[in-house]
Order: structure tokens, then C-alpha cells, then sequence
């Protein structure tokens, strides 16, 4: 189905207002190969979305836009999990709703994140303790080109902090069509986060653990829908351990996470606090004055005016802390994705 109207705004959480030259909602993954190979072979850009929660307009889209919304929850279980294959274009917060619903347990660490499960394999999304790493089977992709279909596992996809192979080797050419999704029947609770860390293992729910998620959520991070942001802008940095030590000397009480590898993650909301830049704003962008790694749309603001804010940004935080903060938003400049961290150098 092609949408009448070619404005981005409805199709992308930070709200702005770009163009493309065509918009269309796809629901299989044959259309999805045709409509990519009819603009491919007039030379034109293709962009695939999900609901554009982690994407930053920087000007007009010079090709067509894909709306990814193949559907459908399937389930088989065996004796110790419940196995789900999942449509790409499902709601994330939805298929979180339903599997609780249904008595099957594991995401609720993940409830509120916004976007499609097709796009929850690329960043590896995470929340509260819990990646999708965690609970991901396997995903399924098709090769635009030649509408190939192909079966990854989860050793295959590389997930990592924020990354996977679908940032990678996989991200041109390709389309996630589907996820499994494997939910051990055996639930353990995940209470290491923050304020779960109060709910007692001995008692409590995988309901009580979404709620306290959600509300948890609702109190720091602005709701989209109300204004515009993409979540967390940049990435938490990790660093070396002796490079963390040596800033834990000057700052004690810096929020700090070592990491399985010896490496130490910060987080970089506390960075850019420290530098006292809540409110910081650039045209229409500003810092969120409740969690300082957000930038929002104030109203009007451009992808330009969000570059400029991250950029700025950026400049205090290397200049206090000699950290180098990267975005983790995806920037999509007219002829498609490009270098995010050059973008704001
Ligand atoms: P989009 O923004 O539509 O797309 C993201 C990228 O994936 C783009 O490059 C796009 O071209 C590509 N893409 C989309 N669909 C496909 C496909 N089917 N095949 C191949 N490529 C595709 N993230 C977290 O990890 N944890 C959080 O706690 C979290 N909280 C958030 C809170 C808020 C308020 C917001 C706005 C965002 C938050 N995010 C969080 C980021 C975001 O929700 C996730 O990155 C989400 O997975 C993006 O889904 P989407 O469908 O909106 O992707
Ligand atoms: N902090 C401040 N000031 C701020 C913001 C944060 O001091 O303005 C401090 C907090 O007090 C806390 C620490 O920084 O000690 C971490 O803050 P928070 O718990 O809010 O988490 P975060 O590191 O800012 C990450 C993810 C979120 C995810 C939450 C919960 C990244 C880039 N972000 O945020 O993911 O929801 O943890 O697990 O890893 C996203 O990716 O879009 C996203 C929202």
C-alpha cells in the first residue's frame, strides 16, 4: 500500500518533519524484494523502517521508504520453553503484552521499548538487565536482490552491547522478515537493574517485574508520542579498566559497570549531566531536563538543529572527561544511512 502523503513526521519518533519521494506499508517479504528491486533499478535509495525509533532525518529522503509490517505470532513449546516465531513487523511493546498474558515469562525486563521486533535483533536491544540476546533463537533474513531466504542463529548474529551483524555484514541488501524467540518455562527473575533490585526474588511475578519496568520508564523517559526523541542518543561508552579507574580517582561516585571482559561501561547520561547540560538547546533540540542522554524535539527542531545539539554535546563531554561519546541513533541523510560519528565530529 502506498501512502498518499509523503511527510516522515507520522514515521519517525523524533517527529521531524522530512520528505520522501514515496512511502509504502509492506506485509510480506515477496513485496518487499519487489518494491526494493523497482527503485534499485532506477537508481533510487530504498530505506526499510519500523516504526523509526532509532532514526535521524539529517534532510529530505531521496527514494522510497519501506514500512515493514509482516505479521504474525506463531507458538510450539517444548518440554522446558515456549518457542515463538515472530513477524518483523509486530509491535515490540505488544508481543511483550501478549507473552504475558499467554503465562509465557522473559521479557518483561524489556516492556515500553518502542519500535518493531524485526528491528530488536540490530541493536540487540537492552533494558533493565536484560538483552535480546538473552531470548533470541534465531532471524530470519531475505536478500533484497534475489529474495534469497536465510535462517541465522543466534551465535550468527554477533550480538553485542548495542551491535550485531546486521550493522554490519548484513545491513545492506537485507531484511529482517521474521525473529524466533525461545522463553525458558523455568522463569528466574532478572533483578539486578536499579529499583527491581527492591522486589523480593522469593515473591514476585514476571508482572510485577513489567510494571515496575514500565513505571520506571514512564517516570525518566519522555513519551514520543507527547515529544519527539529517539531514546537514548548515544551509546553508554566502555572504556579500559585502567582508564575508568583513573576517572573513578577524580570522580568516586561515577556510575560504573564492568563488563565481562575486563572493559568498564559508563554511563554517558551521567557524563553529560556532569558537564550541566540539561536544557542545552540548538534551534528547535534540546537536552532532556529528567535524563540528560535524550535529546527531544522542543518544537520545530531539525535534523540540522539535533546534529548541532550532538555535536555540542560531544565537544563538553571530550573536553571534560576525554571520553568521545557516539550516537546510537541511526542518522539517514538523502541518499540513505551515513557516519553518524563523522556527522557530529
Ligand atoms: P527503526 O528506527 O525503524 O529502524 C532502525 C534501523 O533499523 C534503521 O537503520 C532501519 O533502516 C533498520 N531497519 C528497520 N527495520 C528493518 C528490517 N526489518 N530489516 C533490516 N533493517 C531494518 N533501545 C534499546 O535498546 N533499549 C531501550 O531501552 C530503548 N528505549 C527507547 C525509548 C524511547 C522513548 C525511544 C524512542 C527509543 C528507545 N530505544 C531503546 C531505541 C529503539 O526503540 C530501538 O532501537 C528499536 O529496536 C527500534 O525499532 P524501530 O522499529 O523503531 O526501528
Ligand atoms: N544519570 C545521571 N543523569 C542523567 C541520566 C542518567 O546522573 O541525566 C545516571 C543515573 O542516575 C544512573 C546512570 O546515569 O546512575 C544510568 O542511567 P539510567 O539507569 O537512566 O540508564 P542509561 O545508561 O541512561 C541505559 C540504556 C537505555 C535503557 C536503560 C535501562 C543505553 C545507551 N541506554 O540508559 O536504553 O533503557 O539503560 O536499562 O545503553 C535506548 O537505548 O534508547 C535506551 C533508552
Amino acid at each position: 500500500m502506498s501512502c498518499p502523503h509523503t511527510s516522515l513526521k507520522t514515521w519517525n519518533t523524533f517527529q521531524l518533519d522530512a520528505r520522501a519521494k514515496n512511502i509504502r506499508i509492506v506485509h510480506d517479504a515477496a513485496t518487499l524484494c519487489d518494491c526494493w528491486q523497482q527503485s534499485r533499478a532506477v537508481n533510487e535509495p530504498v530505506l526499510l523502517l519500523g516504526e523509526g525509533s532509532n532514526v535521524l532525518f539529517l534532510k529530505d529522503f531521496n527514494g522510497q521508504v519501506l514500512i515493514n509490517r509482516i505479521s504474525g505470532i506463531a507458538v510450539t513449546e517444548t518440554a522446558g520453553a515456549w518457542l515463538l516465531h515472530v513477524g518483523a513487523g509486530e509491535n515490540w511493546h505488544r508481543l511483550v503484552d501478549y507473552t504475558l498474558d499467554q503465562g509465557y515469562p522473559g521479557l518483561e525486563n524489556l516492556a515500553l521499548i518502542p519500535g518493531c521486533v524485526g528491528s530488536a535483533p540490530i541493536q540487540n536491544i537492552g533494558a533493565y538487565g536484560v538483552e535480546l540476546k538473552k531470548v533470541c533463537e534465531y532471524v530470519d533474513i531475505v536478500h533484497l536482490p534475489s529474495g534469497r531466504e536465510q535462517r541465522l542463529t543466534v551465535d550468527e548474529c554477533q550480538f553485542g552491547y548495542r551491535d550485531s551483524v546486521f550493522k554490519h555484514q548484513y545491513r545492506d541488501e537485507f531484511a529482517i522478515i521474521a525473529v524466533g524467540l525461545r522463553l525458558a518455562k523455568q522463569w528466574q527473575p532478572v533483578l539486578s537493574y536499579g529499583d527491581l533490585a527492591r522486589l523480593d526474588p522469593a515473591t514476585v511475578t514476571p508482572r510485577m517485574v513489567y510494571d515496575a519496568v514500565c513505571h520506571m520508564r514512564r517516570c525518566k523517559l519522555p513519551d514520543p508520542a507527547v515529544t519527539g526523541n529517539a531514546g537514548s542518543f548515544f551509546k553508554n561508552p566502555v572504556i579500559a579498566a585502567d582508564a575508568a579507574a583513573s576517572l573513578l580517582a577524580r570522580f568516586p561516585h561515577m556510575p560504573h559497570y564492568p563488563q565481562a571482559d575486563g572493559q568498564v561501561k559508563l554511563a554517558a547520561g551521567w557524563l553529560i549531566d556532569q558537564c550541566g547540560l540539561k536544557g542545552l538547546q540548538r534551534g528547535g533540540a534540546m537536552v532532556h531536563h529528567q535524563q540528560a542522554l535524550v535529546l527531544v524535539n522542543a518544537g520545530q527542531a531539525s535534523g540540522g538543529d539535533v546534529v548541532a545539539l550532538a555535536h555540542a554535546v560531544r565537544q563538553h563531554v571530550g573536553t571534560q572527561f576525554d571520553i568521545w561519546l557516539e550516537p546510537e541513533v541511526r542518522f539517514i541523510d538523502a541518499d540513505g544511512e551515513t557516519d553518524a560519528i563523522r556527522a557530529i565530529a
